[in-house]
C-alpha cells in the first residue's frame, strides 16, 4: 500500500522580541515514515530523540495530526506503520513538536490525495500546536513572519544572507511549552509592548538584509524571556556569554530550554563552548548545535 518518507526540519521561534510570530526553519531534520497497510492496527517505532519517552500507541502527538486529515476526507484511520526518526531534542525550544505535527499532516495529505493547501496544513498544525511559529517554519522553511488573521493563517516567507548561522545550545533541562506559556503574564505594559514592537521593526529588515550589527539590541525581548529565566538557570548568563564571545544576537529559543544565537563569521565553534562553559557554571550540561538556515521546509523524499 501507499507510503511516503518526509523530512521536516527543526526551528527556532521568538527570536527575542517576535513572541508567537516569528519562525525560523534550521538545518536539523526528523525523518518520519507514514505507511497505510491493510492490518487494522497502529504500528509506531520511534529511534534517536525520545525513543524510551515518546508513546508508540495512540497517545503519539502524530496521531491526531494524522486523523484531522482522515476527518477532512472523510476516511477511517485504520491500519498505519510509523517509523520516526527524531533528531530534534525534546522540549528544548527547537519545535520537535510541530515538527512531528506537519510530518503527520504533509503524510496524511499524500497519503489519501487530500489536496491541502499549505494553508490548510498550517491551520490544521496551529489547531494543535496552540500558535503557528514553529509549525510555519518547519512547514515552509526560512524565516516566517507569521500571524493568525479570522482563525485563518497568514504569512510573510523571508530569506537571510547564507552567512547567518544559528548555534543552539540545548541544555540538559526540559521545558514544557505548556509550562513555559502559563507563566507568562496575561498583560503587560504599553512601555513593554513598544519594546519589543519596535525592535521586530529592525529585526526584520536588519536580518533579511545583513545588517548584522543591529541584531544584538533587536533581539531583546520584555514580553516572555524575563518571565522565563526563572524556568531555565543561568538564561541570562548564557545569553551575555554569547553576545561577549561575538555573537550578533542572542535570544531563548522558541519557549526554551534551548538558547540561540546569530553567527555570521567562523566563530561558532567558541560561542557554542562560551555558552556552554556559563551553563556549566551552574553545573548545567548541555549539547551545541551549529546549524544553518533551512530553506525549503518539509520535505517529501520518497513516496509509493
Ligand atoms: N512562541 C511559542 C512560545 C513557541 O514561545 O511559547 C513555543 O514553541
Amino acid at each position: 500500500m501507499r507510503k511516503v518518507k518526509i523530512d521536516v526540519p527543526a526551528s527556532t521561534t521568538n527570536i527575542g522580541c517576535g513572541f508567537d510570530c516569528l519562525g525560523l526553519a534550521l538545518s536539523l531534520y526528523n525523518t518520519v515514515e507514514v505507511e497505510l497497510i491493510e492490518e487494522e492496527s497502529i504500528f509506531i517505532e520511534v529511534k534517536g530523540e525520545g525513543e524510551k519517552s515518546i508513546p508508540t500507541t495512540r497517545d503519539n502527538i502524530i496521531i491526531p495530526a494524522l486523523k484531522m486529515v482522515f476527518d477532512r476526507v472523510k476516511k477511517k484511520l485504520k491500519g498505519i506503520r510509523i517509523r520516526e526518526i527524531n533528531r530534534i531534542p525534546l522540549e528544548r525550544g527547537l519545535g520537535s513538536s510541530a515538527a512531528t505535527r506537519i510530518a503527520g499532516i504533509v503524510a496524511a495529505n499524500y497519503l489519501l490525495d487530500a489536496n491541502l493547501s499549505a494553508r490548510d496544513i498550517l491551520k490544521m498544525a496551529t489547531l494543535l500546536e496552540g500558535h503557528p511559529d514553529n509549525a510555519a517554519a518547519s512547514l515552509l522553511g526560512g524565516l516566517v513572519a507569521v500571524t493568525i488573521n479570522e482563525r485563518e493563517p497568514a504569512w510573510v516567507k523571508l530569506s537571510v544572507p547564507e552567512t547567518l548561522k544559528v548555534v543552539a545550545v540545548i541544555p540538559r533541562i526540559k521545558v514544557p511549552t505548556k509550562k513555559a506559556r502559563e507563566i507568562l503574564p496575561s498583560k503587560v505594559s504599553l512601555s513593554d509592548a513598544v519594546f519589543n514592537l519596535s525592535r521586530l521593526a529592525i529585526l526584520l529588515p536588519s536580518l533579511t538584509a545583513g545588517i548584522w550589527e543591529n541584531l544584538s539590541f533587536a533581539t531583546q525581548d520584555k514580553l516572555h524571556q524575563p518571565y522565563r529565566s526563572s524556568l531555565i538557570p543561568q538564561m541570562n548568563r548564557v545569553l551575555e556569554a554569547a553576545l561577549a564571545a561575538g555573537a550578533k544576537g542572542a535570544f531563548l529559543s522558541g519557549a526554551g530550554s534551548g538558547i540561540a544565537a546569530f553567527v555570521s563569521e567562523n566563530k561558532a565553534g567558541d560561542i557554542g563552548k562560551a555558552m556552554q562553559d556559563a551553563f556549566l557554571e551552574k553545573g548545567i550540561e548541555s549539547e551545541v548545535f551549529i546549524l544553518s538556515v533551512d530553506k525549503k521546509g518539509c520535505k517529501i523524499n520518497e513516496e509509493r
